[in-house]
């Protein structure tokens, strides 16, 4: 029993989560994105005027005519089995032979990772995530009270090499991997390196949870073959998918591919967690498939991202302090670019809010050895005028700061 300063009793304090100080960096971009005429690079947003409201509403209309009784009732935990057949179909048409019944659809790809690390993570257990890597998956692997090993990355995504190294020294359960367009750092990890992985996992034993919300936002040719589809990992690589970049993320759905023992375990957890994925939501994108081209709708959206990524990559040399660099996505949403030496990221952003342009700054990301001179840009939710706009704003705002005098 707890007594307050009165000697009250007072309820038991809730357990604090993860990294909420760190993550407050990333609240706060997202908060000065919000403030009017503010030219946003921070969001990790799909462009909504792309959306396809008219067919998406076209669909919910049918599902609602025709099955409101079964669509509004509650529904299995696995997932509707219209939409589970057409992700396993979209997932055959992709090279990977899937079976409905090896999916779970999930309440975002953000639950998929939640629920894995539920599963499988016991506290204390070692996790070992790309550095930097996707903030919230990190959450989820804090919250089960795993300890986090931050691999190496150079410009094509983890160091193979370096990992061998640390499972030895680790013996970790799981390698989280986000292979396409990884967010932050839009880097696509290559061929070679996904077989090393594959074979990596198969010999030493650990789970690798493929994370793959933008392979399908590649700009010129498919994303290179999921490391699910090697033979030799098969059996413990487990997928996940979304539509939020596909389709739209206020449905929140997503997507797990895994072995039956593990689909089972998360299905439990889901379970005591929502019962199911909202059941009219899932018929309505079923439906949505079904009627639509979903493979026209991206090479629309892929081509138009295309252009504002050439855009802000246009834009970048005269926008960002001399002697900066960045990467050249493949596809997906985010162009990582690093400052000159002596530059803080964190504490710049100030000064481009002042110009009315903001960005996330790289730090959070890191799971170890935070980068300070790292940021995140997002160039998918404005046209080019306007990322042309944002990045003279921010020339200003690093044209107005005294540059540091360091030597490297
Ligand atoms: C790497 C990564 N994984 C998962 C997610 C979550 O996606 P969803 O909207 O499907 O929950 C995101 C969202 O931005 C992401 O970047």
């Amino acid at each position: 029993m707890t007594r307050g300063p009165e000697g009250a009793v007072v309820p038991p304090p809730a357990v604090p989560a993860g990294r909420g100080a760190v993550s407050s960096v990333i609240r706060e971009s997202l908060a000065y994105s919000a403030r009017e005429n503010m030219v946003s690079f921070a969001g990790g947003l799909p462009a909504p005027e792309l959306f396809d409201a008219d067919g998406i509403r076209a669909s919910y209309d049918r599902v609602l005519s025709r099955a409101a009784g079964r669509v509004l009732q509650y529904s299995t935990t696995d997932g509707d089995p219209d939409l589970r057949t057409a992700l396993a179909e979209r997932l055959t048409g992709r090279g990977l032979p899937a079976e409905p019944g090896s999916l779970l659809v999930t309440s975002g790809a953000q639950q998929a990772l939640w629920l894995l690390a539920g599963t499988l993570l016991e506290p204390g257990d070692v996790v070992i995530v790309e550095n930097p890597t996707y903030l919230a998956a990190l959450q989820c692997f804090q919250h089960a009270g795993a300890k986090v090993v931050a691999a190496p990355t150079d410009r094509h995504g983890i160091v193979v090499e370096a990992l061998d190294d640390l499972v030895t020294r680790h013996q970790p359960k799981l390698l989280y991997l986000v292979p396409n367009f990884q967010n932050p750092t839009g880097h696509t990890l290559p061929v070679g390196r996904r077989q090393e992985l594959a074979r990596l996992a198969a010999t030493r034993g650990f789970w690798i949870v493929e994370d793959d919300p933008y392979g399908e936002l590649s700009f010129h040719r498919s994303a290179p073959d999921w490391i699910r589809m090697d033979p030799v990992a098969a059996d413990r690589v487990l997928l996940v998918g979304s539509l939020s970049k596909v389709i739209a993320p206020g449905l929140r759905l997503g997507w797990l591919l895994a072995p039956e023992p593990v689909r089972d375990l998360c299905v439990r957890a889901k379970q005591a967690l929502d019962l199911h994925t909202s059941a009219v939501d899932q018929a309505a994108v079923a439906d949505y498939l079904a009627n639509n081209d979903l493979d026209a709708h991206l090479k629309r959206v892929r081509a138009e991202y295309l252009r504002r990524c050439t855009s802000l990559l246009a834009g970048l040399p005269d926008a960002l302090p001399a002697g900066s660099t960045w990467n050249v996505p493949e596809g997906g949403m985010f162009v990582w670019a690093r400052l000159p030496a002596g530059h803080d990221a964190v504490a710049l952003l100030p000064h481009t809010v002042e110009q009315g342009v903001v960005y996330v700054p790289g730090a959070p990301f890191f799971a170890t050895d935070a980068d300070p001179r790292t940021m995140r840009l997002s160039f998918t939710t404005h046209e080019p005028d306007v990322i042309t706009e944002g990045l003279a704003r921010m020339a200003r705002a690093f044209d107005q700061i005294q540059q540091p005098e360091v030597n490297e």
